[in-house]
């Protein structure tokens, strides 16, 4: 059912625009996947040019009772169609929530290293962005909570970006981590705005806990905005459609009207039937795809491990990508990236770009098809070789 046969070279495509300038050179970046979306949603989308129209399309009660269902099945939270907002993606809903929930020169915290779009969907919203490093322990990240505390106990600090799971780091948060952020946003009337944009794609030693689960408690619904869509996991990022979800009626009233105001909830009739179809028809192919991108992440975390013991590979519990750590060759940022293109003929996204805490590091992205994993990997193995020898 996984079709990994998939020819992006053409077109458009963000990641392998690289291969315009030298042909020679594989990418591995962009968090999206080189496995074809599912055959039956795109038959759904099909069904929908079959018509012949593409004219203005409501979301259907099917669209809601889809993602509902998903949801409370998938992740233990019970939302009721009243309680969701529909938007083109998560990044134009954080905006808006940060718009509409926060005010100008208001401190929003996000943990470093970061998906680089949050820095600029802060500051570009004039509002101060609050850069909080994670830090390293045995090889994965940890969340200083005493250093947290300190931080959100400063006034201007109105909210905080979790991201779970972590892009780059890959590290699913436990629930007394989250419960934990929970209860310092909860001491500090910080608002938390989760993006789970990552949590479908989950391992069989790692189950990702939603900032809204149930099991949570009722008190985080006061102070949580849920942000996600079914686009990693289905690949469907280029049809601009995903959805917030907030219980607190007074932040669910202030978003609504927003939502009015802005006409947000307009997105793209076919990103609405990809939705829809992923989340009714979609857990059987998400299990197989789970289990390959394991295998993969497997495969690629060993061999580096044994057969490239200067690159460090941190663990992805959850995410297609691997956070590596390059600092055993000392080079600079630009260097490495240099070198690896040069040396390696491979692109990885520069740990830089994802904070101060990511200097030394880069991403890999490790949802392609085994063959091409494997290359990849012999490309750093030779990357290697290649520097030390100079
Ligand atoms: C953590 C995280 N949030 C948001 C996004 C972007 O989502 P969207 O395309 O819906 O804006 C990405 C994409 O890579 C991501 O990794």
């Amino acid at each position: 059912m996984i079709d990994t046969n998939v020819n992006r070279r053409h077109g458009n495509n963000v990641k392998w625009a690289v291969t315009k300038d030298d042909d020679q050179l594989l990418p591995m970046t962009v968090a999206d996947m080189d496995i074809a979306t599912p055959q039956f949603i795109r038959e759904a989308i099909q069904r929908v040019l079959d018509k012949k129209v593409l004219g203005y399309t409501m979301p259907s009660t099917g669209f809601y009772d889809a993602i509902i269902h998903w949801q409370k099945q998938h992740h233990d939270v019970s939302l009721k169609r009243d309680q969701l907002i529909i938007l083109p993606s998560i990044a134009v809903g954080l905006s808006f929530v940060i718009r509409h929930l926060t005010q100008v020169d208001d401190g929003i915290i996000v943990m470093s290293p970061y998906y680089p779009p949050y820095k600029q969907l802060v500051v570009d919203n004039h509002r101060q962005f609050v850069e909080f490093p994670l830090v390293q322990r045995e090889g994965q990240y940890v969340i200083d909570f005493k250093r947290l505390d300190q931080v959100m106990a400063n006034s201007q600090v109105k909210a905080i970006i979790v991201c779970n799971p972590h892009n780059p780091g890959g590290c699913v948060w436990t629930t007394t981590e989250l419960q934990r952020i929970q209860d310092l946003a909860s001491e500090h009337d910080v608002l938390v705005l989760a993006d789970e944009i990552h949590d479908d794609v989950t391992f069989s030693d790692n189950l990702p806990v939603s900032m809204m689960s149930d099991m949570m408690g009722e008190g985080v619904s006061s102070q949580t905005v849920l942000l996600k869509s079914a686009t990693k996991a289905f690949n469907l990022a280029g049809l601009k459609c995903a959805f917030l979800a907030v219980k607190d009626p007074q932040l669910l009233a202030t978003l609504k009207q927003a939502a009015a105001a802005e006409a947000i909830e307009e997105v793209n009739t076919l990103g609405l039937v990809a939705t829809r179809t992923a989340y009714e028809k979609g857990a059987e192919w998400l299990k197989e795809v789970n289990a390959y991108l394991e295998e993969n992440r497997n495969l690629a975390y060993e061999y580096l491990r044994e057969e490239v013991p200067m690159i460090r590979p941190m663990y992805p519990e959850g995410t297609y990508l691997m956070w590596l750590d390059f600092m055993a060759y000392g080079l600079t940022d630009n260097e490495l990236d240099e070198k690896l293109r040069n040396l390696g003929h491979i692109c990885l996204n520069p740990g830089i770009e994802y904070g101060k805490t990511g200097s030394g590091f880069m991403r890999l992205n490790f949802a392609v098809d085994r063959s091409v994993l494997k290359d990849a990997l012999h490309r750093l193995k030779h990357f290697d070789q290649s520097v030390r020898k100079k």
